[in-house]
């Protein structure tokens, strides 16, 4: 696919197919992370691929942080099925002290945001799916996957063949109303 249709018609993949993804395309998505642009070429990004069952199911409990998401009306992590479902979850963590801090603005954060969307990039042109999935109990998925102290987990990204059939038209706001020319 082009770049830019891939862009245009990645979706958020929550649900996922009984089928494995082969390791030819699961090292094409880490060389994707691999490859993003970072702070001084620093390369804060550290990964945890995690295909155990029993592990991802684990996961799959601690993307429900009832403290965030009951007052929001949730009532499981709209992600939660599918990253006990999805055959790999990639868990995308940090070193903050390997990227910059410039006016108060953590780098690592936009490191990783780049990082992984190269993964979510390369996987819908690879024909898979995947989605960020953001809330989660940071503490215990340390724990679980034992993850250092000083390492932040960003997000959990399960990953398989679509089990949807989701393509493009995304709600976005307007341009009108998110650029501006020559001055705010
Ligand atoms: C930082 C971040 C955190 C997210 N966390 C979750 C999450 O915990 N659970 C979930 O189901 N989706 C999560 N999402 C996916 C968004 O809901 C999704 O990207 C958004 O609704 C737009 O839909 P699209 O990705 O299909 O274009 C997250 C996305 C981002 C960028």
């Amino acid at each position: 696919m082009e770049l830019l249709e891939v862009i245009k018609t990645r979706r958020s993949i929550r649900s996922f197919l009984d089928k494995p993804v082969e390791d030819e395309k699961l090292n094409a998505l880490l060389e994707a992370m691999q490859a993003a642009p970072s702070w001084a070429n620093m390369q804060c990004w550290r990964f945890v691929v995690v295909k155990d069952k029993a592990t991802r199911e684990k996961l799959s409990d601690l993307s429900y942080v009832e403290s965030f998401l009951a007052p929001r009306g949730y009532k499981t992590n709209p992600a939660q099925d599918g990253i006990a479902q999805a055959p790999v979850v990639i868990v995308a963590c940090a070193d903050p002290e390997k990227s910059g801090i410039l006016w108060d603005q953590q780098y690592y954060m936009t490191d990783m945001g780049i990082a992984t969307q190269n993964l979510m990039l390369a996987a819908c042109d690879l024909g898979l799916g995947t989605v960020f999935v953001g809330v989660f109990d940071e503490i215990l998925v340390r724990e679980l996957l034992n993850i250092p102290p000083n390492i932040r987990v960003i997000g959990l990204f399960p990953v398989g063949y679509p089990a949807q059939d989701k393509k493009g038209g995304q709600k976005r706001n307007p341009l009108e109303e998110i650029v501006h020319y020559e001055k705010w």
